[in-house]
C-alpha cells in the first residue's frame, strides 16, 4: 500500500452498493437537466477527453478564455441543478468544515479518457477540502506534492471510494492516469463518473 501525501485521505468503500445505485439515479437526473459537455483547454481550445457538467449554485467550467466558476451551464444558459442531499450529507460527515459545498463537478470518463496532473485552485476558500466520489469503472489515480514535478504516487480508486484532499493536501497535484474499462457494472454503459464537491467562496463571518 502506497503512502499518500499528508492531507490526502482515501476512504475505501465509503458508499455501499445501495447508496451508489441511489446516487447514480440522482446524477442521472442532474445530467438530464444539465447535459454533459466537453470543455476546452484555456488558450488552445483543445477539447478535454473528459465530459463534464455540474450541480450546485456554482459550476466549474473551462473554455478558451480560462477556468472559472459560474452559475449557468455554458451550453444551455440555465442554472445548474441543486446538489443532491445525499452528497451534502456525505460532505457533512467527511469534510470537517462547517459550511456547505457550493459546487459539485460531475466528470464522465469513457475508456480512453484521462485527466492530466493539476491542482484545484480556482476556489477562494482553500480552508475547505475537496471531497471526491468515484462511481462505475475503477481508475488509476495519481497524487503528489503541492509543487509541479514533485514526487507522485498512484492508487486505484473503485466505485464507492471517497478521496478527501484537505489541509496540507488541499493543493496536492492530482490526475487520472487511466480507466480500467469493464471493472464495474454500476453504470448502464461502461465508464467512470467522478463527483467533486467544493466550497468556492469564503463564507461571511457567522453565516454559511
Ligand atoms: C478532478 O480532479 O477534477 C477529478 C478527479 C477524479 O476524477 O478522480
Ligand atoms: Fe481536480
Amino acid at each position: 500500500m502506497n503512502v499518500l501525501p499528508r492531507g490526502v485521505r482515501h476512504i475505501a468503500a465509503c458508499l455501499d452498493r445501495d447508496e451508489q445505485i441511489a446516487l447514480v439515479e440522482e446524477i442521472r437526473a442532474v445530467v438530464e437537466a444539465a447535459p454533459l459537455y466537453r470543455p476546452e483547454m484555456p488558450g488552445t481550445g483543445k477539447p478535454f477527453s473528459v465530459r463534464m457538467t455540474n450541480c450546485g449554485r456554482l459550476g466549474w467550467v473551462s473554455d478558451r478564455s480560462g477556468y472559472r466558476y459560474q452559475p449557468l451551464h455554458p451550453a444551455t444558459g440555465t442554472p445548474w441543478p441543486p446538489i443532491p442531499e445525499r452528497l451534502l450529507a456525505l460532505w457533512r460527515s467527511v469534510a470537517a468544515y462547517p459550511h456547505p459545498p457550493e459546487a459539485c463537478l460531475v466528470n464522465h470518463y469513457d475508456a480512453q479518457a484521462r485527466l492530466g496532473l493539476h491542482q484545484d485552485r480556482d476556489e477562494d476558500d482553500l480552508a475547505a477540502p475537496v471531497v471526491s466520489v468515484s462511481l462505475g469503472d475503477a481508475c488509476r489515480f495519481r497524487v503528489g506534492e503541492t509543487t509541479r514535478g514533485g514526487r507522485t504516487t498512484s492508487l486505484k480508486l473503485v466505485s464507492g471510494d471517497v478521496l478527501v484532499l484537505g489541509g496540507e493536501g488541499r493543493l496536492a497535484y492530482h490526475g487520472v492516469d487511466r480507466i480500467y474499462p469493464g471493472t464495474s457494472a454500476l453504470l448502464r454503459k461502461s465508464g467512470r463518473i467522478n463527483l467533486t464537491l467544493r466550497r468556492v467562496t469564503k463564507p461571511e463571518p457567522d453565516a454559511s
